[in-house]
């Protein structure tokens, strides 16, 4: 069929296979480009198929040889409907990396499961016997607690007071203001229930006491810390406290790492569009402010591009690992600098409806929103038939 972006609010309800496939294989040509990483070999991603977590995948295996495996949670396509972006970016990813002789499979279910642990460990010990990285990429919105049988719910709201501030439609332009009541106890307790450590260390727990972490094994996952504009609503927020919670996480897993020599790492990572953060209020309109500027300055980077550099230039530089006053890696460095951000208040004052397309880069966001859903990329016949029914050759 052909197919064609079809908007809703946050999302896109249909995906372009072949232009998923498109984006995989330039983020593939970008890490080939950048050279050999001396990078872990056997690599576990979870919440691989989009945004950080595919980025991380794709820098393992094209970067550094690296076997992976790689959880998310799809909906696969059926007749007349597409798949979600991240199966057909999946499918891309496994075809490449077979081309290469790279083993990759894949794991399609909730990995806040026990279950989905269970078939990874058995996939482990059956296909790699131990494993030397594991990096922990989801963004969700719900988790099912595997203990008490509860669907917790995330929501991102400020704590202890009203946020109100400008904010963007990004599909219409339209500058407006937001207003969100603060949230209650139980908004938070929920949020830091889905986003915070716990599953990450139940994970690792479950991996070790399985027995297929390497020795020296290290595992990392992804923050955000961001602008003052941000902070009510983003860190100083539910998802905030979720970070917090994230990032204290880290220290107990290296605790937990020590007998196998092993260490946790959080990485901070800069402000892009993804599904995840297209969801957030006011973020998109710094976002697009953002863009403006790291464009102008030439330090502009996407997910490839940050996890390229974050192995290349502070996991696996060779060096001690370099990490802020509260043992995080910041990768957010460029988009932290101090004449980026004095920048960026000066347009957030002025910002408008009028001149946003002209002081900020909402053409840029709408291509990136874009192309997370396969659509708007150079190289591919939008015109042409597409088979939605694609296959990730490892999922039967
Ligand atoms: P994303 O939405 O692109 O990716 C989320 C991944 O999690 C997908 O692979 C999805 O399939 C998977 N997933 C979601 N629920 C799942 C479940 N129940 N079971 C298995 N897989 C599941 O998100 P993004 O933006 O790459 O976020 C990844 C991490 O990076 C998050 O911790 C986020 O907070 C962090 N981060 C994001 C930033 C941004 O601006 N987008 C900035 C800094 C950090
Ligand atoms: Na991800």
């Amino acid at each position: 069929m052909i197919i064609e972006p079809r908007m809703r609010g946050f999302i896109c309800l249909t995906a372009h296979p072949e232009g998923c496939a498109q984006n995989v294989k330039n983020q593939i040509e970008y890490v080939k480009s950048k050279g050999h990483i001396d990078g872990a070999k056997k690599v576990l991603v979870i919440g691989a198929s989009t945004g950080f977590g595919l980025a991380s995948r794709i820098t393992s295996a094209f970067g550094s040889d690296a076997g992976t495996i790689g959880v998310f949670f799809e909906k696969p396509p059926s007749e007349g409907k597409t798949a979600t972006p991240g199966w057909y970016n999946s499918a891309a990813f496994e075809t490449e990396a077979h081309k290469a002789g790279l083993y990759a499979k894949s794991i399609n279910g909730d990995a806040f499961s026990n279950e989905v642990k269970q078939q990874t460990i058995d996939l482990i010990k059956a296909d790699l016997g131990q494993i030397d990285m594991v990096i922990y990429s989801l963004a969700s919105p719900v988790r099912m607690h595997p203990v008490t049988g509860v669907l917790h719910r995330s929501v991102l709201k400020p704590i202890g007071q009203t946020f109100s501030n400008k904010t963007v439609d990004f599909h219409t332009g339209l500058v407006s203001q937001v207003t969100i009541e603060p949230a209650n106890q139980e908004d938070i307790d929920n949020t830091v229930v889905v986003m915070g450590g716990e599953d990450w260390k139940m994970w690792i727990d479950a991996l070790k006491n399985a027995g297929v972490l390497a020795n020296g094994a290290t595992t990392i996952a992804y923050s955000y810390i961001g602008p003052e504009v941000t902070e009510a609503v983003y860190r100083k927020g539910t998802i905030g406290r979720a970070k917090d919670d994230l990032e204290a996480t880290a220290f107990k897993i290296t605790d937990d790492l020590k007998s196998l020599n092993g260490k946790a790492y959080v990485s901070v990572n800069k402000a892009l569009v993804t599904q995840a953060s297209s969801a957030i209020p006011v973020i998109p309109l710094y976002i697009s402010l953002l863009y403006k500027i790291m464009k102008a300055e030439g330090i502009h980077e996407g997910c490839i591009e940050q996890i390229q550099r974050l192995f290349e230039q502070r996991l696996y530089s060779g060096k001690e690992v370099p990490t802020d006053e509260k043992g995080r890696i910041r990768i957010d460095d460029w988009e932290m600098r101090e004449d980026i951000q004095e920048k960026i208040k000066v347009l957030w004052a002025k910002a408008t409806s009028e001149n946003l397309t002209e002081i900020g880069d909402l053409a840029g966001y709408k291509q990136d929103f874009l192309n997370l859903f396969g659509f708007g990329l150079n190289n591919v016949d939008y015109k042409a038939e597409s088979n939605e029914l694609v296959t990730i050759s490892s999922i039967k």
